[in-house]
């Protein structure tokens, strides 16, 4: 039996889009895992690997501060923490070792039904609610527009709703939140789907060593999908 810091700490999204698709790619490379009493913990039983479920926003952190050596989250969350830390001078430490197959979605920018929308120059003065804040000032900052960015931890579909902002700028899948919530897509700002990332600390021989063989059946699994 192996101790217990030998064992690769892998975050997954708890809930969301991305953790079935996650879930089952770990299954397809062969692991077999039993869950924890909490549901926050999933123990490997023929691998040296546990799964930690969390929110998709805190895997980057949770992989840069070491907790995790791996991650599976979608490159909306990646590239808006990445512009976070630079934001705030720190260099990014964790690194993103291969994008997966799963997840597809775009981060767009979506305006109530009956809302006229002509192009970036539509956005001048108005509030866009997201959860995205760096990447839609970075898009705003490329389009020579000025608006406000109201930032929000969840919910952002119900935004307009409430009178808290003209527009969103969130994620569109299959387009059912947006339906639900009478808003339409106006125009992508990015592209997105799930990518594995890794810890910048060295880790050891042992794990490394299952780093490497998991990503070698990861390739093996996707080829198969193609
Ligand atoms: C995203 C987004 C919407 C949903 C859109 O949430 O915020 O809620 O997906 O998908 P749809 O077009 O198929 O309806 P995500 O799963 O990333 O979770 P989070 O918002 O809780 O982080
Ligand atoms: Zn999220
Ligand atoms: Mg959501």
């Amino acid at each position: 039996m192996m101790d217990k810091a030998s064992r690769l700490k892998v975050a997954l999204q708890k809930s969301g889009r991305l953790t079935d698709n996650s879930l089952d790619l770990l299954v397809r490379c062969g692991l077999k895992y039993s869950r924890g009493k909490d549901q926050l913990l999933c123990y490997g039983e023929n691998m040296p690997l546990d799964l930690l479920l969390v929110r998709d926003d805190d895997i980057p952190d949770l992989v840069q501060q070491d907790v995790c050596d791996l991650g599976i989250v979608g490159l909306n969350v990646i590239e808006e923490k990445r512009l976070a830390f630079q934001a705030r001078g720190i260099a990014p430490l964790f690194e993103q070792l291969q994008v997966l197959d799963f997840g597809k979605c775009r981060l767009s920018i979506a305006v109530p039904d009956g809302a006229k929308y002509d192009g970036p120059a539509s956005l001048r003065g108005k509030r866009i609610a997201t959860t995205y804040p760096n990447i839609l000032a970075r898009y705003l900052r490329e389009n020579d527009v000025t608006a406000e960015i109201v930032t929000l931890s969840g919910a952002v579909e119900i935004a307009p709703r409430l009178g808290r902002a003209d527009f969103i700028c969130d994620l569109v899948s299959t387009g059912s939140t947006l339906l639900a919530n009478h808003l339409r897509e106006a125009e992508m700002i990015m592209e997105s789907r799930a990518a594995i990332i890794s810890t910048p600390v060295a880790v050891s021989a042992e794990k490394q060593a299952w780093i490497q063989r998991l990503r070698m059946r990861i390739d093996g699994v996707q080829q198969v999908k193609e």
